[in-house]
């Protein structure tokens, strides 16, 4: 099966039908690394996209199960919605209290989360840094931030630092997890360097930088930012202007949708080449 013939033949009655649910959608690149993996495993898979009203979640699953689908995943601003939709969660997707790729079988719904896993992976396999032992900074404390804190944690950091502009929010997260090495600092008063420096905030989308110190940073950091794009974002600028190394958030999309092809078909397609081809797209779509 070809890319094309994926994504082309999304209404076909043999493929088994899969979609990514968000508002806005336009701009997934799920459907893309779907089609590919599918090209690649064999699945008889369709994936498409499909923008949902606000408000209008549950009912979207609902016509979507009817008219056939057998899995999904969830973008924002639903993964909330998603977590409460379900019949039953992931020890993962209960840790994070958000769902990212849900699973329709037996009139049951299954919720899980593997945008955690998808950074760690991204982080350990694919930029070749061992987490554990390691002293790592989590900024933000968001869904994006609670979604990947247990398995960061799973990788036994010497210590997992949450830090966050609202500090209260940031207590009330870390408050939900039993763990000797999680602490909370306010952003001003950091103390580094740290081995990783995650930011999992918002701020990307707004061209602004977090304000944290810049000792947070040194020449053995890692500063990965979630977010991804054709350019580096302002905090990939910001970090490596004080001599970390950077990376962007578009290995964790790659590795969270492999991850989910897993719960879907009980297959782990590969991840490098599609990596590399998505990189290739976006950095052309900025030409
Ligand atoms: P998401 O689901 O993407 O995490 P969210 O739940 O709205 O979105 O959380 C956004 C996160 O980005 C929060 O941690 C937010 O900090 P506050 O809790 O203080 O609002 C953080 N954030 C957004 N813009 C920021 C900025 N300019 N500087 C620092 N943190 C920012």
């Amino acid at each position: 099966m070809t890319v094309s013939a994926a994504s082309e033949r999304s209404n076909d009655p043999g493929l088994d039908r899969y979609a990514v649910l968000g508002n806005p959608i336009a701009h997934s690149r799920s459907p893309s690394i779907h089609a590919r993996f599918a090209a690649q495993t064999g699945q008889p898979i369709s994936y498409e996209k499909l923008l949902v009203p606000l408000g209008g979640f549950a009912a979207a699953v609902a016509s979507f199960v009817a008219a056939g689908g057998r899995g999904a995943n969830v973008t924002v601003p639903f993964k909330l919605d998603a977590c409460a939709l379900a019949d039953y969660l992931s020890t993962r997707a209960a840790a994070a209290g958000a769902v990212n790729t849900l699973r329709f079988e037996n009139g049951r719904v299954f919720g899980d989360n593997t945008d955690g896993i998808g950074l760690v992976t991204d982080l350990t396999v694919n930029a070749g840094v061992a987490l554990q032992g390691k002293r790592i900074l989590l900024v933000g404390a968001g869904g994006a931030a609670q979604g990947v804190i247990l398995p960061l944690l799973d990788q036994q950091p010497a210590q997992l630092v949450i830090a966050n502009r609202t500090e209260s929010k940031a207590r009330q997260v870390a408050a939900r997890f039993t763990s000797d090495v999680l602490d909370v600092c306010p952003l001003e008063v950091l103390d580094g360097p740290f081995d990783v420096v995650i930011n999992a905030t918002a701020a990307s989308l707004g061209n602004a930088v977090p304000a944290i110190p810049v000792s947070v940073f040194s020449s053995h950091t890692l500063a990965y930012d979630m977010m991804y794009g054709p350019e580096p974002t302002a905090f990939m600028r910001f970090a490596a202007g004080h001599g970390a190394a950077v990376r962007d958030g578009l290995g964790m999309l790659v590795e969270q949708a492999a991850e989910a092809f897993l719960v879907w078909r009980g297959v782990r397609p590969a991840t490098a080449e599609v990596l590399a081809a998505l990189r290739s797209t976006i950095e052309g779509s900025a030409a």
